[in-house]
């Protein structure tokens, strides 16, 4: 069996991030999506993985490099444009083969795995199983309708949604799907849609099994969702300090420090990962935040938030909250009169001010 992997398509819900990086390589609780994906992946036993890239190639090619870090193979998939779900697995063909696959959606994190789908697909044999969830918005998601524990219908994000089960980003095949994708057409967005290659599935009577999914999953394509995604992953850690805390400081429960990180007359307050060579000044970090390597915080206050690598938040007089702030980025009290705030903002960023 194989597995591939989306890691394609625009980010456009992420920017200013996802401008100047694949969104795929967020990290969540300091470690990037997709390797919550690899891992998964890996840990069912795959070790034969396509990666589908786009514009983020070489970002992508860098993080991953050739899958031997994580213990598999990986295989890059150029896609030249992001043309849909569907369409990724068009061009997976010489890749794939006639085998059977997972499909993992580069954006999605499911936090009990995928051992359990695997192993009923292996035992069912159906010529597709699909992940499914409980949403509270299916509008947003492909929608999925059931009679008597059978799959008779999928929608991609309906205006109606005929139930409230959201398709989840991981998709199992067998060759059979490879003329599904060559029978659909593009949808009104223009995309081939997977949802429509399974609908093929069921409309030519293949077997297409719903796996419902009771753990939390996330598709972190909206800054809430990551926040989210960083909250869950966070909860799970254990207390792990490696970095140095002087003696005027507190690290509370589930406060990971890594290597390199240095404390200083600060709290930090768990759930919360301090990235190796970051250092904290007379500051407070409070829970369900990850600060990534060589980013500074000095007298300053941070809660439920990601703050990626190498940045500078200083002297800042408001603790800061629920936010998701870029490499390298500044925000830093000016001591100058009059008051003034001076920007220097990335396209489609946004500031919420007090
Ligand atoms: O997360 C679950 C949802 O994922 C499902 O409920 C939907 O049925 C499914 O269509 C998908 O919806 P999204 O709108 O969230 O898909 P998105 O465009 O975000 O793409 C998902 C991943 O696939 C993301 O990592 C980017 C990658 N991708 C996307 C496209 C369209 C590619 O690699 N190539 C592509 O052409």
């Amino acid at each position: 069996m194989k597995a591939l992997i989306l890691s394609g398509g625009r980010g456009t819900r992420l920017r200013p991030i996802t401008h100047t990086g694949a969104k795929q390589l967020i990290p969540v609780a300091n470690k990037p999506i997709l390797f919550y994906a690899i891992e998964a992946i890996r840990d069912a036993g795959i070790k034969d993985i396509g990666i589908v890239v786009g514009d983020t190639a070489q970002e992508v090619k860098e993080a991953v490099s050739d899958g031997s870090g994580f213990g598999v193979k990986v295989t890059y998939i150029q896609q030249d444009e992001p043309l849909g779900l569907a369409h990724a697995v068009l061009i997976s063909r010489d890749f794939l083969k006639d085998d059977e696959f997972v499909m993992y959606l580069g954006d999605n994190i499911i936090k009990s795995g995928i051992i359990n789908l695997v192993e009923q697909f292996r035992k069912e044999s159906p010529n597709s199983q699909i992940l499914l969830a409980h949403v509270k918005n299916p509008n947003q998601f492909g929608v999925a309708q059931l009679v008597d524990s059978r799959v008779v219908r999928l929608e991609e994000k309906p205006a109606t949604p005929p139930s409230d089960l959201a398709l989840v980003g991981v998709y199992m095949f067998d060759k059979n799907i490879h003329t599904a994708v060559r029978s659909i057409k593009p949808s009104n967005r223009g995309e081939l849609e997977i949802t429509d290659a399974i609908q093929w599935l069921i409309d030519n009577n293949l077997k297409v099994l719903p796996h419902i999914v009771t753990g939390w999953w996330k598709d972190t394509g909206k800054v809430e969702d990551l926040l989210e995604a960083n909250r869950m992953m966070l909860d799970t850690y254990e207390t792990d300090i490696k970095g140095d805390i002087d003696e005027h400081s507190k690290a509370d429960f589930k406060v990971v420090i890594e290597k390199g990180a240095v404390i200083k007359h600060s709290t930090i307050r768990g759930p919360a990962v301090i990235g190796s060579g970051a250092r904290i000044i007379n500051s407070y970090i409070g829970p369900f935040t990850s600060i990534s390597s060589g980013t500074q915080v000095i007298n300053s206050e941070i809660e439920h938030s990601i703050i990626l690598e190498d940045c500078l938040i200083e002297d800042v007089g408001v603790k800061i909250e629920d936010s998701l702030v870029g490499r390298n980025a500044e925000v830093k009290k000016l001591n100058e009169k009059p008051k003034v705030y001076r920007l220097l903002l990335g396209d489609n960023s946004k500031v919420g001010l007090p």
